[in-house]
């Protein structure tokens, strides 16, 4: 397959990089400011993909057959352009070439207010700045690329093989248990970077369409994911703190507490490519 990952000097673009470039896909990946892993087998675009007449001269010039669009940015005054308008530009080169589109979005467009696991078809009802963003980044792709795939997915992990921003706060935590408390009332289904890669590649092999729910079988709190990540990479699981999240303060920024995707649809398409922490980990 010939491949274009964006963002792939992101932590879940380089992985799925170094996987489809293990099975023998042809791939090409984009940085924009992050230098690209000089041992990922891709051929390296910089680009930014802000800039719609950049991404249209980028997909006509190497005329991909999927792309897998992962860039983004949750936060800072860029974060409109390098999410949404960098997914709409995205999602108009590939409609008008032709080429398969698989956008990368997460659990932030549901509000977390309920505890019930959530399927494709639940409403969007984002609470944060970045779960805005990602809601109308879905929006932009599905109304410009009718035939694309919208994978919603939650918290990426790689344990000691894969370390990604996860295992950082929990080195981090390990060396001194003060700087974090994690929380026992945020409650995400985490999904391991190697299994969600090969999960993105099989709907990118397969051309669906439409939205899909791809994370963890199993919803857990950020402190039962530490403790997990805490044991993988060899420390003491009993010293990381846990509590419940403060109370935002007014006006301030909200995160939500309860995001159970139900993957269910996904795991009865494509098989059980999704394990829990434990399974993942080897705990
Ligand atoms: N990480 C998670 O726990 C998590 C959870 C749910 C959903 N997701 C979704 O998964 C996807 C990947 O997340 P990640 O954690 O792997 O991200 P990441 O490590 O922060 O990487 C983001 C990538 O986007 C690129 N980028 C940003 N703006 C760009 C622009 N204008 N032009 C070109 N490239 C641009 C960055 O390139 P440069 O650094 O070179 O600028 C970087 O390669 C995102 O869509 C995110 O919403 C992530």
């Amino acid at each position: 397959m010939r491949l274009l990952v964006t963002g792939g000097s992101g932590y879940l673009g380089s992985e799925l990089v170094a996987h489809a470039a293990s099975r023998g896909d042809e791939v090409f990946a984009t940085h924009r400011v992050t230098p690209p892993d000089p041992d990922l087998d891709a051929r390296w675009v910089c680009a930014d993909l802000s800039d719609a007449g950049v991404v249209d001269r980028m997909v006509a010039a190497l005329r991909p057959e999927v792309v897998v669009h992962t860039a983004y940015r949750a936060t800072g005054p860029r974060a409109h352009l390098d999410t949404v308008e960098a997914a709409r530009n995205v999602a108009r080169s590939t409609a008008n070439s032709g080429a398969a589109l698989v956008h990368i979005s997460s659990d932030v467009v549901f509000s977390g207010r309920e505890t019930e696991p959530l399927a494709e078809n639940h409403p969007l009802d984002p609470v944060s700045g970045y779960g805005r963003l990602k809601a109308e980044a879905e929006r932009a792709v599905l109304d410009t690329h009718r035939g694309s795939a919208v994978v919603r997915t939650s918290v990426i992990y790689g344990g000691p093989d894969h370390r990604g921003p996860q295992e950082r706060l929990v080195t981090a935590a390990l060396a001194d248990p003060s700087v974090v408390s994690f929380h026992t009332d945020e409650v995400r289904c985490p999904v391991y970077v190697a299994d969600l890669a090969r999960a993105l590649l099989a709907v990118a092999d397969t051309g669906a369409t439409g939205i899909w729910h791809v994370a963890g079988p199993r919803a857990v709190d950020r402190l039962g994911l530490a403790r997990a990540l805490a044991r993988s990479l060899g420390g003491d699981p009993a010293v990381l703190r846990g509590g419940p999240s403060p109370e935002p303060p007014p006006g301030g920024p909200v995160r939500p507490r309860h995001l159970h995707l139900d993957s269910s649809r996904f795991v009865a398409r494509f098989g059980p490519l999704l394990r829990d922490p434990d399974q993942a980990l080897g705990g």
